[in-house]
Protein backbone atom coordinates (compact mmCIF):
# COMPACT_ATOMS: atom_id res chain seq x y z
CA UNK A 1 0.00 0.00 0.00
CA UNK A 2 1.29 3.76 -0.47
CA UNK A 3 3.47 4.47 2.44
CA UNK A 4 1.52 8.24 3.41
CA UNK A 5 -1.24 5.86 4.11
CA UNK A 6 -4.13 7.99 5.12
CA UNK A 7 -3.93 10.60 2.40
CA UNK A 8 -5.10 9.02 -0.49
CA UNK A 9 -9.06 7.67 -1.75
CA UNK A 10 -9.15 5.73 -4.93
CA UNK A 11 -12.68 5.90 -6.68
CA UNK A 12 -14.49 4.67 -9.48
CA UNK A 13 -18.12 5.84 -10.42
CA UNK A 14 -20.60 3.71 -12.62
CA UNK A 15 -24.18 4.59 -14.49
CA UNK A 16 -26.26 1.08 -14.54
CA UNK A 17 -29.46 1.29 -16.12
CA UNK A 18 -32.57 -0.23 -15.04
CA UNK A 19 -35.07 -3.17 -16.21
CA UNK A 20 -38.32 -3.64 -16.80
CA UNK A 21 -39.56 -7.77 -16.94
CA UNK A 22 -42.04 -9.03 -19.63
CA UNK A 23 -41.80 -12.30 -18.92
CA UNK A 24 -41.73 -11.60 -15.02
CA UNK A 25 -39.41 -13.38 -11.89
CA UNK A 26 -42.13 -13.83 -8.68
CA UNK A 27 -40.89 -16.50 -6.30
CA UNK A 28 -37.22 -17.91 -5.15
CA UNK A 29 -36.37 -21.42 -4.69
CA UNK A 30 -34.03 -20.33 -2.15
CA UNK A 31 -34.39 -17.18 -0.31
CA UNK A 32 -30.23 -16.84 0.52
CA UNK A 33 -28.50 -17.70 -2.74
CA UNK A 34 -32.02 -15.83 -4.31
CA UNK A 35 -32.56 -19.05 -6.84
CA UNK A 36 -35.89 -18.28 -8.71
CA UNK A 37 -38.94 -20.58 -9.73
CA UNK A 38 -38.48 -19.69 -12.91
CA UNK A 39 -36.83 -17.90 -16.00
CA UNK A 40 -37.37 -14.25 -16.81
CA UNK A 41 -36.57 -12.15 -19.72
CA UNK A 42 -36.70 -8.25 -19.39
CA UNK A 43 -35.79 -5.04 -21.58
CA UNK A 44 -32.94 -3.19 -20.24
CA UNK A 45 -33.46 0.89 -20.51
CA UNK A 46 -31.36 3.45 -21.96
CA UNK A 47 -28.45 4.20 -19.34
CA UNK A 48 -29.30 7.69 -19.84
CA UNK A 49 -32.76 7.48 -18.40
CA UNK A 50 -33.83 5.57 -15.66
CA UNK A 51 -30.45 4.73 -13.95
CA UNK A 52 -28.57 4.77 -11.12
CA UNK A 53 -25.21 6.73 -10.61
CA UNK A 54 -23.08 4.88 -7.90
CA UNK A 55 -19.41 6.07 -6.79
CA UNK A 56 -17.44 3.60 -4.46
CA UNK A 57 -14.26 4.57 -2.89
CA UNK A 58 -11.07 2.94 -1.15
CA UNK A 59 -8.98 4.52 1.89
CA UNK A 60 -7.01 3.40 4.58
CA UNK A 61 -8.59 6.32 6.28
CA UNK A 62 -12.06 4.60 6.56
CA UNK A 63 -12.67 2.69 9.53
CA UNK A 64 -15.48 0.28 8.37
CA UNK A 65 -17.74 -0.35 5.22
CA UNK A 66 -20.25 2.44 4.30
CA UNK A 67 -23.06 3.51 2.04
CA UNK A 68 -25.50 6.50 1.22
CA UNK A 69 -28.65 6.19 -0.40
CA UNK A 70 -29.93 9.31 -2.31
CA UNK A 71 -28.23 10.86 -0.20
CA UNK A 72 -29.12 9.37 3.44
CA UNK A 73 -27.07 7.03 5.13
CA UNK A 74 -28.23 3.20 4.98
CA UNK A 75 -26.92 -0.05 7.12
CA UNK A 76 -24.64 -2.50 4.92
CA UNK A 77 -25.60 -5.21 7.77
CA UNK A 78 -27.87 -6.50 5.29
CA UNK A 79 -26.92 -9.88 4.05
CA UNK A 80 -27.51 -9.11 0.65
CA UNK A 81 -24.85 -6.22 1.03
CA UNK A 82 -22.60 -8.58 2.63
CA UNK A 83 -22.83 -11.24 -0.13
CA UNK A 84 -21.76 -8.92 -2.82
CA UNK A 85 -19.23 -7.20 -1.46
CA UNK A 86 -17.75 -10.35 0.74
CA UNK A 87 -17.97 -11.81 -3.46
CA UNK A 88 -16.11 -9.23 -5.49
CA UNK A 89 -13.64 -8.77 -2.50
CA UNK A 90 -12.67 -12.61 -2.42
CA UNK A 91 -11.80 -11.97 -6.56
CA UNK A 92 -9.89 -8.31 -5.70
CA UNK A 93 -6.66 -8.24 -7.77
CA UNK A 94 -3.40 -6.41 -7.51
CA UNK A 95 -4.13 -2.38 -8.56
CA UNK A 96 -1.87 -0.28 -9.26
CA UNK A 97 -2.32 3.68 -9.65
CA UNK A 98 1.18 5.22 -10.45
CA UNK A 99 0.07 8.26 -10.81
CA UNK A 100 -1.15 8.70 -7.66
CA UNK A 101 1.41 6.49 -6.51
CA UNK A 102 -0.98 3.78 -5.07
CA UNK A 103 -0.28 0.04 -5.02
CA UNK A 104 -3.11 -1.98 -3.31
CA UNK A 105 -2.54 -6.02 -3.53
CA UNK A 106 -4.86 -8.76 -3.41
CA UNK A 107 -4.17 -9.17 0.60
CA UNK A 108 -4.92 -5.37 1.21
CA UNK A 109 -8.20 -5.38 -0.12
CA UNK A 110 -8.89 -7.94 2.64
CA UNK A 111 -8.57 -4.83 4.92
CA UNK A 112 -9.68 -2.18 3.21
CA UNK A 113 -13.52 -0.63 3.94
CA UNK A 114 -15.23 1.04 1.19
CA UNK A 115 -17.17 4.10 0.85
CA UNK A 116 -20.15 3.65 -1.09
CA UNK A 117 -22.79 6.96 -2.57
CA UNK A 118 -25.31 5.68 -5.02
CA UNK A 119 -28.41 8.19 -6.73
CA UNK A 120 -31.32 6.67 -8.29
CA UNK A 121 -32.59 9.49 -11.21
CA UNK A 122 -36.26 7.55 -10.70
CA UNK A 123 -38.35 6.67 -7.42
CA UNK A 124 -36.96 3.96 -5.21
CA UNK A 125 -38.88 1.18 -4.20
CA UNK A 126 -41.97 1.87 -6.39
CA UNK A 127 -42.08 -0.77 -8.43
CA UNK A 128 -39.22 0.58 -11.29
CA UNK A 129 -36.62 -1.92 -10.59
CA UNK A 130 -34.96 0.12 -8.01
CA UNK A 131 -33.21 -3.02 -7.12
CA UNK A 132 -32.31 -3.75 -10.16
CA UNK A 133 -30.02 -0.49 -10.95
CA UNK A 134 -28.93 -0.49 -7.73
CA UNK A 135 -27.48 -3.85 -7.26
CA UNK A 136 -26.20 -3.96 -10.80
CA UNK A 137 -24.36 -0.85 -10.29
CA UNK A 138 -22.90 -1.40 -7.41
CA UNK A 139 -21.28 -4.85 -8.20
CA UNK A 140 -20.19 -3.42 -11.34
CA UNK A 141 -18.77 -0.60 -9.64
CA UNK A 142 -17.01 -2.68 -7.07
CA UNK A 143 -15.57 -5.20 -9.88
CA UNK A 144 -13.75 -2.44 -11.05
CA UNK A 145 -12.29 -0.47 -7.86
CA UNK A 146 -10.91 -3.95 -6.92
CA UNK A 147 -9.99 -5.00 -10.36
CA UNK A 148 -12.27 -8.31 -10.30
CA UNK A 149 -11.47 -9.38 -13.62
CA UNK A 150 -15.22 -11.47 -13.98
CA UNK A 151 -16.94 -11.31 -17.19
CA UNK A 152 -20.64 -9.96 -17.32
CA UNK A 153 -22.27 -13.26 -16.75
CA UNK A 154 -20.10 -14.16 -13.91
CA UNK A 155 -20.72 -10.72 -12.63
CA UNK A 156 -24.53 -11.29 -13.05
CA UNK A 157 -24.45 -14.13 -10.80
CA UNK A 158 -23.00 -11.99 -7.75
CA UNK A 159 -25.37 -9.09 -8.62
CA UNK A 160 -28.41 -11.86 -8.33
CA UNK A 161 -27.26 -12.26 -4.29
CA UNK A 162 -27.99 -8.50 -3.99
CA UNK A 163 -31.43 -8.38 -5.73
CA UNK A 164 -32.85 -11.40 -8.26
CA UNK A 165 -33.50 -8.34 -10.98
CA UNK A 166 -29.99 -6.93 -10.82
CA UNK A 167 -28.56 -9.75 -12.53
CA UNK A 168 -30.38 -8.46 -15.98
CA UNK A 169 -28.92 -5.10 -15.58
CA UNK A 170 -25.75 -6.37 -16.47
CA UNK A 171 -26.36 -6.35 -20.17
CA UNK A 172 -28.17 -4.15 -22.83
CA UNK A 173 -31.10 -5.12 -24.82
CA UNK A 174 -33.31 -8.32 -24.33
CA UNK A 175 -31.85 -10.35 -21.23
CA UNK A 176 -32.53 -13.75 -20.10
CA UNK A 177 -32.25 -14.48 -16.29
CA UNK A 178 -32.05 -18.81 -16.74
CA UNK A 179 -32.64 -19.84 -13.12
CA UNK A 180 -30.25 -22.82 -13.22
CA UNK A 181 -31.00 -26.16 -11.77
CA UNK A 182 -27.51 -26.09 -9.41
CA UNK A 183 -28.53 -25.64 -5.74
CA UNK A 184 -25.57 -23.96 -5.27
CA UNK A 185 -26.36 -21.10 -7.67
CA UNK A 186 -23.45 -21.29 -9.98
CA UNK A 187 -25.57 -21.47 -12.96
CA UNK A 188 -27.83 -18.80 -12.38
CA UNK A 189 -27.06 -16.12 -14.38
CA UNK A 190 -28.10 -13.82 -16.88
CA UNK A 191 -27.45 -13.76 -20.67
CA UNK A 192 -28.08 -11.57 -23.52
CA UNK A 193 -30.59 -12.77 -26.12
CA UNK A 194 -29.88 -9.52 -28.34
CA UNK A 195 -28.49 -6.34 -27.95
CA UNK A 196 -29.69 -2.26 -27.48
CA UNK A 197 -29.66 -2.33 -31.75
CA UNK A 198 -31.14 -5.50 -32.25
CA UNK A 199 -35.14 -4.19 -32.15
CA UNK A 200 -34.54 -0.68 -31.72
CA UNK A 201 -37.87 0.88 -33.58
CA UNK A 202 -39.26 0.05 -29.90
CA UNK A 203 -39.94 2.72 -27.53
CA UNK A 204 -40.63 2.50 -24.14
CA UNK A 205 -42.84 5.06 -22.26
CA UNK A 206 -43.48 4.69 -18.28
CA UNK A 207 -46.45 6.40 -16.89
CA UNK A 208 -45.26 7.41 -13.34
CA UNK A 209 -48.11 7.30 -11.91
CA UNK A 210 -46.97 7.43 -7.83
CA UNK A 211 -43.64 7.81 -6.45
CA UNK A 212 -44.76 6.73 -3.49
CA UNK A 213 -42.02 3.69 -2.01
CA UNK A 214 -44.91 0.36 -2.29
CA UNK A 215 -46.45 -0.52 1.06
CA UNK A 216 -44.97 -4.22 0.26
CA UNK A 217 -41.34 -5.35 -1.05
CA UNK A 218 -41.05 -7.29 -3.99
CA UNK A 219 -38.85 -9.74 -1.46
CA UNK A 220 -41.65 -9.73 1.20
CA UNK A 221 -44.31 -10.08 -1.54
CA UNK A 222 -42.73 -12.70 -2.86
CA UNK A 223 -41.96 -15.10 -0.12
CA UNK A 224 -45.75 -14.95 1.01
CA UNK A 225 -47.00 -15.65 -2.65
CA UNK A 226 -44.40 -18.78 -2.58
CA UNK A 227 -45.50 -20.16 0.79
CA UNK A 228 -49.53 -19.51 0.28
CA UNK A 229 -50.16 -19.49 -3.87
CA UNK A 230 -51.11 -22.59 -6.06
CA UNK A 231 -51.54 -20.45 -8.87
CA UNK A 232 -47.77 -19.85 -8.60
CA UNK A 233 -46.74 -23.24 -8.59
CA UNK A 234 -49.01 -23.77 -11.45
CA UNK A 235 -47.48 -20.43 -12.95
CA UNK A 236 -43.65 -21.44 -12.56
CA UNK A 237 -43.90 -25.45 -14.01
CA UNK A 238 -46.31 -24.84 -16.59
CA UNK A 239 -47.21 -21.39 -18.17
CA UNK A 240 -43.25 -19.53 -17.96
CA UNK A 241 -41.47 -22.06 -19.59
CA UNK A 242 -43.37 -22.00 -22.33
CA UNK A 243 -43.35 -18.74 -22.53
CA UNK A 244 -40.10 -17.67 -22.23
CA UNK A 245 -39.47 -19.82 -25.40
CA UNK A 246 -41.96 -17.87 -27.42
CA UNK A 247 -41.22 -15.22 -26.10
CA UNK A 248 -37.35 -15.87 -27.07
CA UNK A 249 -38.57 -16.47 -30.39
CA UNK A 250 -40.87 -13.11 -30.92
CA UNK A 251 -37.68 -11.09 -30.27
CA UNK A 252 -35.61 -13.04 -32.56
CA UNK A 253 -38.34 -12.14 -35.20
CA UNK A 254 -38.85 -8.81 -34.32
CA UNK A 255 -42.53 -9.93 -34.19
CA UNK A 256 -44.52 -7.58 -32.26
CA UNK A 257 -47.74 -9.19 -32.27
CA UNK A 258 -46.99 -11.92 -30.25
CA UNK A 259 -44.38 -10.01 -28.32
CA UNK A 260 -47.26 -8.01 -27.06
CA UNK A 261 -49.21 -10.56 -26.57
CA UNK A 262 -46.93 -12.50 -24.08
CA UNK A 263 -46.18 -9.15 -22.33
CA UNK A 264 -49.31 -8.05 -21.59
CA UNK A 265 -50.61 -11.72 -20.06
CA UNK A 266 -47.47 -12.42 -18.63
CA UNK A 267 -48.08 -9.37 -16.64
CA UNK A 268 -51.84 -9.44 -16.10
CA UNK A 269 -51.12 -13.65 -14.46
CA UNK A 270 -48.00 -11.79 -11.91
CA UNK A 271 -50.50 -9.39 -10.66
CA UNK A 272 -53.42 -12.49 -10.35
CA UNK A 273 -50.26 -14.56 -8.43
CA UNK A 274 -50.40 -11.68 -6.01
CA UNK A 275 -54.25 -11.47 -5.78
CA UNK A 276 -53.98 -15.37 -5.56
CA UNK A 277 -51.26 -14.62 -2.21
CA UNK A 278 -52.45 -15.17 1.52
CA UNK A 279 -53.28 -12.10 2.32
CA UNK A 280 -53.76 -10.48 -1.53
CA UNK A 281 -51.23 -8.15 -2.50
CA UNK A 282 -52.40 -5.17 -4.42
CA UNK A 283 -49.63 -3.73 -6.82
CA UNK A 284 -51.42 -1.82 -8.96
CA UNK A 285 -53.71 -0.44 -6.55
CA UNK A 286 -51.45 0.37 -4.16
CA UNK A 287 -52.32 3.64 -4.69
CA UNK A 288 -55.36 6.76 -4.81
CA UNK A 289 -58.14 5.37 -6.20
CA UNK A 290 -57.55 8.33 -9.23
CA UNK A 291 -54.24 6.47 -9.29
CA UNK A 292 -55.32 3.20 -9.24
CA UNK A 293 -58.84 3.78 -11.99
CA UNK A 294 -55.51 5.44 -14.43
CA UNK A 295 -53.79 2.07 -14.39
CA UNK A 296 -56.76 0.33 -14.93
CA UNK A 297 -57.86 2.46 -17.88
CA UNK A 298 -54.61 2.38 -19.48
CA UNK A 299 -54.98 -1.27 -20.04
CA UNK A 300 -58.40 -0.52 -21.62
CA UNK A 301 -56.94 1.95 -23.59
CA UNK A 302 -54.58 -0.69 -25.01
CA UNK A 303 -56.66 -3.44 -25.10
CA UNK A 304 -59.33 -1.51 -27.30
CA UNK A 305 -56.61 0.31 -29.29
CA UNK A 306 -54.72 -3.33 -30.13
CA UNK A 307 -58.55 -4.87 -31.10
CA UNK A 308 -59.58 -1.93 -33.21
CA UNK A 309 -56.02 -2.20 -35.29
CA UNK A 310 -56.39 -5.67 -35.66
CA UNK A 311 -52.81 -6.13 -34.35
CA UNK A 312 -51.33 -5.01 -31.33
CA UNK A 313 -49.90 -1.65 -31.19
CA UNK A 314 -48.49 -1.29 -27.93
CA UNK A 315 -47.88 -3.88 -24.99
CA UNK A 316 -48.51 -3.14 -21.26
CA UNK A 317 -46.60 -4.27 -18.03
CA UNK A 318 -46.95 -3.57 -14.60
CA UNK A 319 -44.20 -4.59 -11.57
CA UNK A 320 -44.39 -4.87 -8.48
CA UNK A 321 -45.66 -0.90 -7.98
CA UNK A 322 -48.68 1.13 -9.38
CA UNK A 323 -46.51 2.92 -12.36
CA UNK A 324 -47.03 1.70 -15.95
CA UNK A 325 -44.84 0.55 -18.65
CA UNK A 326 -45.87 1.09 -22.00
CA UNK A 327 -43.95 -0.76 -25.05
CA UNK A 328 -44.85 0.61 -28.67
CA UNK A 329 -44.12 -1.03 -31.48
CA UNK A 330 -42.70 2.42 -33.13
CA UNK A 331 -41.97 5.90 -32.58
CA UNK A 332 -45.04 7.03 -34.43
CA UNK A 333 -47.47 4.78 -32.35
CA UNK A 334 -45.38 5.91 -29.62
CA UNK A 335 -45.87 9.78 -30.23
CA UNK A 336 -49.63 8.50 -30.41
CA UNK A 337 -49.75 7.11 -27.33
CA UNK A 338 -48.19 9.70 -25.62
CA UNK A 339 -51.01 12.06 -26.98
CA UNK A 340 -53.86 9.40 -26.50
CA UNK A 341 -52.56 9.35 -22.62
CA UNK A 342 -52.40 13.16 -22.55
CA UNK A 343 -56.14 13.62 -24.26
CA UNK A 344 -57.58 10.72 -21.33
CA UNK A 345 -55.44 11.91 -18.45
CA UNK A 346 -55.18 15.73 -18.68
CA UNK A 347 -52.23 16.91 -16.42
CA UNK A 348 -53.49 18.70 -13.28
CA UNK A 349 -50.96 21.89 -14.30
CA UNK A 350 -47.68 22.44 -16.28
CA UNK A 351 -45.84 21.28 -13.20
CA UNK A 352 -47.49 18.13 -12.90
CA UNK A 353 -46.61 16.75 -16.64
CA UNK A 354 -42.93 16.84 -16.97
CA UNK A 355 -42.88 14.84 -19.96
CA UNK A 356 -40.06 14.58 -21.87
CA UNK A 357 -39.01 12.52 -24.83
CA UNK A 358 -34.73 11.75 -25.10
CA UNK A 359 -33.92 9.22 -27.56
CA UNK A 360 -35.57 6.74 -28.66
CA UNK A 361 -37.39 6.29 -25.19
CA UNK A 362 -40.25 8.81 -23.32
CA UNK A 363 -40.62 8.88 -20.18
CA UNK A 364 -44.63 10.04 -19.25
CA UNK A 365 -43.87 12.13 -15.63
CA UNK A 366 -46.57 12.02 -12.75
CA UNK A 367 -50.10 11.33 -14.96
CA UNK A 368 -51.53 10.63 -11.91
P1 LIG B 1 -38.02 -1.74 -6.68
O1 LIG B 1 -39.34 -2.04 -7.31
O2 LIG B 1 -37.70 -0.29 -6.75
O3 LIG B 1 -36.93 -2.62 -7.18
P2 LIG B 1 -37.67 -3.32 -4.27
O4 LIG B 1 -38.59 -3.50 -3.11
O5 LIG B 1 -37.41 -4.52 -5.11
O6 LIG B 1 -38.24 -2.11 -5.13
O7 LIG B 1 -36.24 -2.83 -3.79
C1 LIG B 1 -36.02 -1.63 -3.12
C2 LIG B 1 -34.72 -1.76 -2.36
O8 LIG B 1 -33.61 -1.89 -3.27
C3 LIG B 1 -34.37 -0.53 -1.53
O9 LIG B 1 -35.03 -0.55 -0.30
C4 LIG B 1 -32.84 -0.72 -1.37
O10 LIG B 1 -32.55 -1.67 -0.37
C5 LIG B 1 -32.43 -1.34 -2.70
N1 LIG B 1 -31.92 -0.29 -3.57
C6 LIG B 1 -32.62 0.64 -4.28
N2 LIG B 1 -31.79 1.46 -4.95
C7 LIG B 1 -30.53 1.05 -4.65
C8 LIG B 1 -29.22 1.49 -5.04
N3 LIG B 1 -29.06 2.52 -5.86
N4 LIG B 1 -28.15 0.84 -4.54
C9 LIG B 1 -28.31 -0.22 -3.73
N5 LIG B 1 -29.50 -0.69 -3.33
C10 LIG B 1 -30.60 -0.07 -3.78
C1 LIG C 1 -42.03 -7.78 -10.31
O1 LIG C 1 -35.61 -8.48 -7.94
O2 LIG C 1 -36.89 -6.71 -6.71
O3 LIG C 1 -40.00 -6.66 -10.78
O4 LIG C 1 -34.85 -10.61 -5.64
O5 LIG C 1 -36.23 -10.07 -3.64
O6 LIG C 1 -34.71 -8.33 -4.60
P1 LIG C 1 -35.59 -9.55 -4.87
O7 LIG C 1 -36.79 -9.02 -5.79
P2 LIG C 1 -36.76 -8.13 -7.09
O8 LIG C 1 -38.11 -8.62 -7.79
C2 LIG C 1 -38.51 -8.15 -9.04
C3 LIG C 1 -39.90 -8.56 -9.32
C4 LIG C 1 -40.53 -7.92 -10.54
C5 LIG C 1 -40.38 -8.80 -11.77
C6 LIG C 1 -39.02 -8.86 -12.42
O9 LIG C 1 -38.26 -7.89 -12.37
O10 LIG C 1 -38.75 -9.90 -13.05
CO1 LIG D 1 -36.81 -4.67 -7.07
Amino acid sequence: MAEESQKWVLMVTAQTPTNIAVIKYWGKRDETLILPVNDSISVTLDPEHLCTTTTVSVSPAFDQDRMWLNGKEISLSGGRFQSCLREIRSRATDVHDKEKGIKITKKDWEKLNVHIASYNNFPTAAGLASSAAGFACLVFALSKLMNANEDHSQLSAIARRGSGSACRSLYGGFVKWIMGKDEKGTDSLAVQLADEKHWDELVIVIAVVSSQQKETSSTTGMRDTVETSLLLQHRAKEVVPKRILKMEEAIKNRDFASFAQLACTDSNQFHAVCLDTCPPIFYMNDTSHRQASFLNLIISLVEKWNRAAGTPQVAYTFDAGPNAVLIARNRETAALLVQKLLFCFPPKSDADLNSFVLGDKSILKDAG
